[in-house]
């Protein structure tokens, strides 16, 4: 197959692209290694010798663990009209013990590779293999962070030898999916955010790998800030780009901007100029920290959301950057110990599609920009011939902010304008100069607000439509059925005008609200007016014009070309497409079967879709299902009317109640006698972990030494009495945000608290005194019994890649008089090396006797268990472990995709942690005295939506308090169509192999 990589597009068989660029095998003057499939100028990229705008955005699987629903963020996203996904891969899932590579459940690449070609998607992939990404050690192995003597990302020769099997597996993985081999991948991303003065030999090392492999499609960056690292010399890649989070991660005031930076155009000519202006990140939402005070994800979107978009990403199209990609388009889910400390359970960041896939306000937006970039090749190349704070003038008052770009090779011209302020509110008509083939244009626009739009000169449409010029913004420009066709748009109350060569004779009558006058060029002007209008209909032409909200009710879907390489990928397979409008919630798919459209997606209601089609088209069947078709009035050939019928399914669902709880404690280890012989031994006196014990008699007690890298860790420490002892000194490092409880035997002392991530004042350890009350202490052995919550790894903080070697555990401990014997250490069973649970890997599980027992799992026998309700908390108002066991039916009707919410449902406050397992899955950690987050999305897959389900509560009181946890199955939204049926894989009890306690 690597044949492929040196034959041209034509002989690939792409003659269906309509914007083929001259095709030029030494444009990029890159390794001869690569191949010349993907190139790029200091224009644009290109695929397959074709100029594209790279549409992205970030999605991370492994955040979903269910693979049969990642093709619905995939056509999510592409019923956007966006061609890519930016996708980071996560070593520490699919790398969990050294020499062990697993490609397995969500840990895969492959179905994500084959939705991504069904999809018509392109794939850039950064398998770090450290990504960043809010993840515990930044996606790095916790293996390693102990294992390894060198320093993190650098090329000491341990670190470099643990890294090399995992990226070896991900290349086996890729290499046949790269788009030589007709497949979707086209970049692969070197590290993550780093200093060239760090890392330098350490990404050589990583390029040197790759370019001795098959991996063929260039190298790419990602740098933290306008620092210029990895342009040139050791370690430098193919294509830099740079990430930019301009709104930060605070999402408090979600309503207050920071300003906008004017230099990314000027940076990146400084920086790369030869190369396109890439963003590999650019903020799509912000990730919420834990506490009280955290804002939660709504206001992240809010932050984040459609007038942010419109006016920040149209900036960078002002600053002529050509690869985009939205960090995150969908954030998902920090299941299991995934999460760094900094971040809770949700990673829904806010983005365009929310963490339980529901589309945001946001999605409109992302449509709006998506289609016209799509429909718009002409802005793939564009010089940038100034803007009004360098010097150009267009005649606009000084308080607008306008942008040239102009394409080279057609003379198309794209005026993009905001306020200067980018966050001003002020609503203006500005009035401008334009120059157009024409001469120069004195025209007018109005800037409500925070919004950014476009006035277009010389713009080409279809096969051979132009447009003067227009102040009215392109939604979609395209062919159907050897017809050129164009929907523009402008906001309801505000006058547009275009300029248009109308073609071929019109059956339309002028719409009320539009007037249109004949010259050279005609002008129509439209004014206030709602809905969907037709300005031109004839054989040849279709104009049509609407509000914004009703062009954006409109999908565009590709119809894939079953015959062709790349068959679904918009302008290198097929260009064919057809309108869709009228308010579907999404399109997915479609394509034509003789005389009918066949069309897949979503509704949220009873709608009457509007259609614009080949003429050939007679019937629409959706979801399979033959519609009422009549024809519409918006053309006089290929339009249709068809109704959409929204069955109601949601009143077929009544989610239960959860009841019929049954109860254990899971805190065997204070009672008096119990047997941890076949504990681990912590008497290490040695470790990799740069920050040393800080007192105690030498021993290292970091659960990661041991093999215990994640979620709950308990120690015991065994000590004889002299009679004397009063207290004991213990330093617990959990990461911020941490929790330990500690007990001298069977009373409780007290419990270790990290301060909030947002509280101001991190903490992820603390060294306090904990003093044995009265008759505490028994003869002969006793033991303090820790339990800890490990936070997760932190990423590369202050420039030290050290940071990620955390010291998780007992940093100093120190009885007031005598000492300690044994100290012990038990973690999720079998340690990383040998966790039993393979499905849902070494992410999942922890330490405590429930989980070691295997309690969380479906399957388990808790018949003879207490029955106990959750809301009783654990017995006596004690601290304590204690399991909650339930099951619960669902009966979901087929064809309905219905996010399901677990939702703890009081108040924040009390001084409780919970581990939710769903079927097996750790989905949630709820932490009551911090909060935020009271609501744990569990997606389909997780859930049986047709079966029994087990939900298991590891509930952990840390004072001496009651605690009365109250949980509900909430129903989020429920939508028609889906993605089609989804497998349940979820091993019970039985199939993991462990033994019974
Ligand atoms: C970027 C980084 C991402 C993620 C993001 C914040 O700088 O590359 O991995 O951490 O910040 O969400």
């Amino acid at each position: 197959m690597k044949l492929l990589a040196r034959l041209s597009p034509l002989a690939l068989g792409l003659t269906t692209a309509v914007h083929a660029f001259s095709f030029d095998l030494d444009v990029l003057g890159r390794a001869p290694s690569y191949t010349d499939l993907v190139s790029f100028d200091n224009y644009s990229l290109s695929l397959l010798g074709q100029r594209l705008f790279l549409h992205s955005g970030e999605f991370h699987t492994y955040r979903l663990p269910v693979p049969d629903l990642w093709p619905d963020i995939l056509q999510k996203v592409k019923a956007a009209g966006f061609n890519s996904l930016s996708i980071y891969t996560h070593m520490g899932s699919i790398n969990p013990a050294p020499g062990v590579i697993d490609f397995d459940g969500y840990r895969a690449l492959k179905p994500l590779y084959e939705a991504a070609k069904e999809a018509g998607i392109w794939l850039v992939m950064r398998p770090g293999p450290y990504i960043n990404a809010e993840i515990s050690a930044g996606g790095l192995a916790h293996w390693l962070t102990s294992e390894v003597a060198g320093t993190l990302r650098t090329n000491a020769t341990d670190f470099h030898d643990s890294w090399v099997p995992y990226i070896q597996g991900f290349i086996d993985e890729t290499a046949p999916y790269q788009i030589t081999e007709g497949g979707p991948v086209i970049a692969v991303q070197i590290d993550n955010e780093y200093s060239q003065k760090l890392g330098a030999e350490f990404f050589q090392e990583l390029i040197d790998y790759y370019h001795a492999s098959d991996i063929v499609v260039p190298l790419t960056y990602n740098d933290p800030g306008q620092n210029k690292n990895f342009i040139n010399g050791t370690g430098a890649v193919d294509l830099y780009g740079i990430d930019y989070y301009p709104q930060l991660f605070d999402c408090s005031n979600p309503y207050d901007w920071k300003p906008l930076r004017s230099n990314y155009l000027q940076y990146h000519l400084e920086a790369n100029p030869s190369q396109p202006h890439y963003s590999p990140e650019f903020q799509g939402g912000a990730f919420d920290a834990w506490g009280p005070t955290a804002p939660g994800y709504d206001s992240c979107a809010t932050l984040t959301g459609p007038d942010f978009m419109d006016v920040f990403y149209k900036h960078m199209w002002a600053s002529n950057a050509k690869l985009m990609s939205y960090y995150m388009i969908y954030g998902g889910t920090s299941w299991g110990a995934m999460p760094f400390p900094g971040v809770y359970t949700s990673y829904d960041y806010g983005a365009t599609i929310s963490e339980n896939r529901v589309l945001r306000n946001k999605y409109g937006e992302l449509k709006r920009q998506g289609f016209f970039i799509r429909s718009s090749p002409d802005f793939y190349k564009t010089q940038w011939l100034g803007d009004t704070l360098n010097g150009l003038k267009v005649g606009a008052p000084e308080d607008t902010f306008v942008t040239h770009l102009l394409n080279p090779d057609t003379q198309a011209g794209f005026y993009i304008l905001r306020h200067n302020d980018s966050a001003s509110r002020d609503n203006v008509d500005v009035p401008i100069t334009i120059q157009t083939s024409a001469g120069p244009i004195d025209t007018s626009i109005v800037l409500d607000g925070r919004q950014s739009k476009i006035i277009l000169a010389d713009y080409k449409f279809g096969a051979s439509s132009s447009i003067l010029y227009s102040t009215a913004q392109v939604y979609f420009a395209g062919v159907i059925d050897d017809r050129d066709v164009i929907l523009l748009y402008g906001d309801e109350g505000q006058d547009v005008e275009f300029a248009i060569d109308l073609v071929g004779e019109n059956n339309a009558e002028v719409p009320e609200g539009v007037s249109i006058t004949e010259g050279n060029t005609t002008v129509v002007s439209v004014s206030t007016t709602t809905g969907l209008l037709t300005i031109h209909d004839s054989d040849a032409q279709l104009v049509l014009f609407a509000d914004t909200e009703t062009a954006t009710g409109f999908f565009a879907p590709t119809i894939p070309d079953a015959t062709a390489d790349f068959g679904n990928f918009w302008s290198y397979g097929t260009n064919n497409t057809v309108l869709v409008g009228g308010g579907p919630y999404l399109v997915r798919t479609a394509s034509i079967d003789g005389e009918t459209l066949v069309l897949t997606g979503d509704l949220n209601t009873s709608t009457t879709a509007t259609i614009i089609a080949p003429a050939s088209v007679q019937a629409v069947k959706w979801n399979g299902v033959d519609l009422e078709v009549s024809a519409s009035n918006v053309s006089s050939k290929g339009a249709l009317q068809a109704a959409l019928p929204f069955a109601g399914l949601s009143e077929q669902i009544s989610l239960p109640t959860l009841g019929g709880w049954k109860y254990r404690d899971s805190l065997p280890e204070i009672t008096t006698g119990y047997d941890d012989s076949a504990w681990t031994i912590a008497n290490k006196t040695q470790t990799n972990i740069p920050q040393k014990p800080l007192y105690g008699d030498g021993r290292v007690l970091y659960g990661c030494d041991y093999g215990f890298c994640e979620n709950i860790v308990l120690w015991r420490g065994h000590f004889n009495s002299t009679g004397e002892q009063k207290s004991v000194n213990l330093s617990i490092n959990g990461g911020q945000a941490y929790a330990a409880t500690v007990w001298l035997n069977d009373v409780f002392l007290n419990t270790s608290y990290g301060n909030s991530t947002n509280n101001r004042n991190p903490i992820e350890e603390r060294d306090l005194v904990f003093n044995f009350p009265e008759g505490a202490l028994v003869d002969g052995d006793n033991v303090i019994t820790v339990v800890q919550d490990n936070m997760g790894l932190n990423e590369t903080n202050g420039g030290n890649p050290n940071s990620s070697k955390g010291p998780r555990g007992i940093r100093g401990f120190q009885l007031d008089s005598g000492n300690f014997s044994d100290w012990k250490v038990q973690g999720k069973v079998g340690g990383y090396t040998d966790f039993p649970d393979k499905k849902r890997g070494v992410m999942n599980e922890g330490g405590l006797f429930g989980e070691r027992a295997g309690w969380h799992l479906p399957g388990y026998d808790t018949s003879e268990w207490e029955e106990r309700d959750l809301s009783q908390g654990l017995a006596e108002g004690k601290a304590g472990v204690g399991f909650f066991v339930t099951t619960f039916d669902l009966d979901i009707p087929e064809g309905v995709d219905a996010p399901i919410s677990l939702t703890f449902e009081e108040e924040l406050g009390a001084a409780y942690r919970v581990y939710l397992f769903v079927n097996g899955w750790m989905m949630g950690k709820r932490v009551a005295n911090l909060g935020p987050q009271y609501k744990f999305p569990v997606h389909e897959g997780i859930l049986d939506y047709h079966g029994t389900n087990t939900v298991a509560v590891a509930l952990w009181a840390m004072e001496d308090e009651e605690v009365s946890p109250t949980l509900a199955l909430t129903l989020d939204a429920v939508f028609e169509g889906g993605v089609g049926e989804i497998t349940i894989d979820n091993p019970q009890w039985e199939a993991t192999g462990r033994e019974v306690e």
